[in-house]
């Protein structure tokens, strides 16, 4: 790839110039398509984006870290990708990691490794990374561990991060002493020095944090040398591809609208944008070429870690629920807790997103039971809001309305297609869908790649 403009830019952009000329949707070049998580993350966006990976020639992660854990199940074997981009898995495609992800370097390697193990063969060759992405430290995940420690010993409760370092690395990236790619590949002297300032800042704040500076500055120095093939000019590269010849190009949301730092449950969220947002923001893509964005939603609602969940069920239905959908977390293990679908949040979540279509997953999950209730609007003191509050205490405190359906009580597991599923589950679909006033385009009815009803 050549960092320098090509006389095809030069003509574009002088064209652009002499005729005033405004661009319009249809000649902004290719489109990329979005993948979000609608709820409170782990959805199956890991599945969903494999299936469309298949066909993409450029699969993105624009957001997040090592927070994420998204899996994908082909031929019987299961992957679990947290930085790597879940089109990693297809030979033909090409895998971007953008400049809005943090990166902890040994968690990246780690993970291409075990998936080496697994038959992932030739990963590095098909990962680009890009050189305005910020560093997560290991110093950074310590401190993630110690802020949790705080909030428990002075406000009584904590985040439930996943202690990925993901906060206190974006919080370098905010407040400009954070080290990105570019500054690692650059001068390591200079590297080395503005290294040594972040970790003293961070031990004049924490002063029970301990690092052997020596010691990370060579493991660094190690990574960057297996890193640099891989290092782009994320910006350029996503320009080339997106006005270059037609290219399927696909970005992969992280964690979900829910836990976005703006949109979120605030403050139990994480530290990026998850909304659409991020796609631009994270790659470098304009607006305009923007072209679907796909919710991912399960059939019911699930949550990693402390904040208001106003469909959770503390009983049986709920415990059925993370059992048989095994709701345990990729990146953590910790227990998800499980509730009803709650419309709410998926029609905010949309509000924000502007959902092309949906994937609802998990429908295989419902088969066993008698009575599914769905959340369709909050009460504050017995009146309707047409909002989704933003205040934690204002939303621990709404009453869910819902809607009551009979079970199908039938073994979906083996539908392919709309016919396959009994009359009661397509109701229960149809139902979500007029009220988000999103088309479902995929139902999800297990694990692995074939388990997915297309609708359309
Ligand atoms: P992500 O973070 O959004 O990619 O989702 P996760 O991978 O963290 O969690 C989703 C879990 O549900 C994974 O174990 C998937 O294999 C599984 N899964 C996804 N879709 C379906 C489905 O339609 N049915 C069942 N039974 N499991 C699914
Ligand atoms: P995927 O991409 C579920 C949650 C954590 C915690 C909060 C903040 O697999 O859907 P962080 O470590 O980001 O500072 O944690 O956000 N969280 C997730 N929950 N799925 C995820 O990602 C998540 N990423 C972050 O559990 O409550
Ligand atoms: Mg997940």
């Amino acid at each position: 790839m050549s960092l320098t403009w090509s006389a095809k830019d030069h003509k574009n952009m002088s064209q652009a110039a002499a005729t005033g000329h405004k661009r319009s949707r249809n000649d902004t070049g290719n489109k990329a398509t979005v993948v979000l998580g609608a709820q409170w993350g782990d959805e199956g966006k890991g599945k969903v984006v494999d299936l469309l990976a298949t066909e993409a020639d450029l699969v993105c992660r624009c957001q997040g870290g090592n927070n994420a854990g998204h899996t994908v199940v082909v031929d019987g074997k299961e992957y679990d990708f947290h930085l790597l981009p879940s089109g990693i898995i297809n030979t033909k495609s090409i895998s971007l990691i953008g400049n809005g992800v943090v990166i902890h370097l040994p968690g990246l390697f780690e993970e291409g490794d075990k998936n080496d193990k697994k038959g992932l063969k030739g990963w590095e060759k098909r990962l680009i990374v890009s050189d305005r992405a910020h560093i997560v430290f290991d110093f950074h995940q310590v401190v993630d561990g110690i802020q949790e420690t705080e909030r428990q010993a002075t406000e009584g409760k904590n985040i439930g991060t996943t202690k990925k370092g993901i906060g206190p690395a974006y919080s370098s990236k905010a407040s400009r002493t954070g080290l990105r790619v570019c500054d690692l590949l650059g001068d390591f002297k200079d590297f080395s020095m503005r290294f040594r300032n972040l970790v003293h800042q961070h031990q004049s704040m924490y002063p029970s944090l301990e690092v052997d500076v020596e010691d990370q500055l060579k493991q660094l120095k190690e990574y960057a040398e297996r890193l640099r093939p891989m290092v782009r000019d994320g910006v350029y590269y996503m320009y080339e591809a997106l006005h270059g010849s037609p290219k399927k190009i696909l970005v992969e949301g992280a964690n979900a609208a829910l836990l976005d730092i703006d949109f979120g449950t605030y403050p139990f969220v994480t530290s990026s944008n998850c909304t659409v947002g991020g796609a631009c923001t994270g790659l470098g893509i304009p607006p305009l070429n923007i072209g679907d964005v796909y919710g991912v939603s399960k059939a019911y609602t699930t949550r990693v870690g402390i904040g208001a969940f106003p469909t959770e069920q503390l009983n049986a239905e709920g415990e059925l629920l993370q059992t048989r959908g095994h709701e345990v977390g990729v990146t953590t293990g910790r227990k998800r807790r499980c509730g009803w679908l709650d419309l709410v949040i998926v029609r905010y979540a949309h509000m924000i997103n502007g959902f092309s279509a949906i994937a609802l997953t998990k429908l295989d999950i419902l088969d066993v039971l008698d009575e599914i209730k769905v959340g369709v609007a909050y009460k504050l003191n017995g009146k309707r809001i047409p909002h989704f509050p933003a205040n934690m205490d204002v939303l621990q405190k709404v009453e869910v309305e819902y809607e009551t359906f009979p079970g199908w009580k039938t073994d979906t597991s083996a539908a392919r297609k709309w016919n396959d599923l009994p009359a009661k589950a397509q109701n229960y679909i149809r139902f979500i869908e007029n009220h988000i006033g999103v088309p479902i385009k995929w139902v999800g009815v297990g694990k692995s790649r074939e388990c997915m009803i297309q609708m359309f």
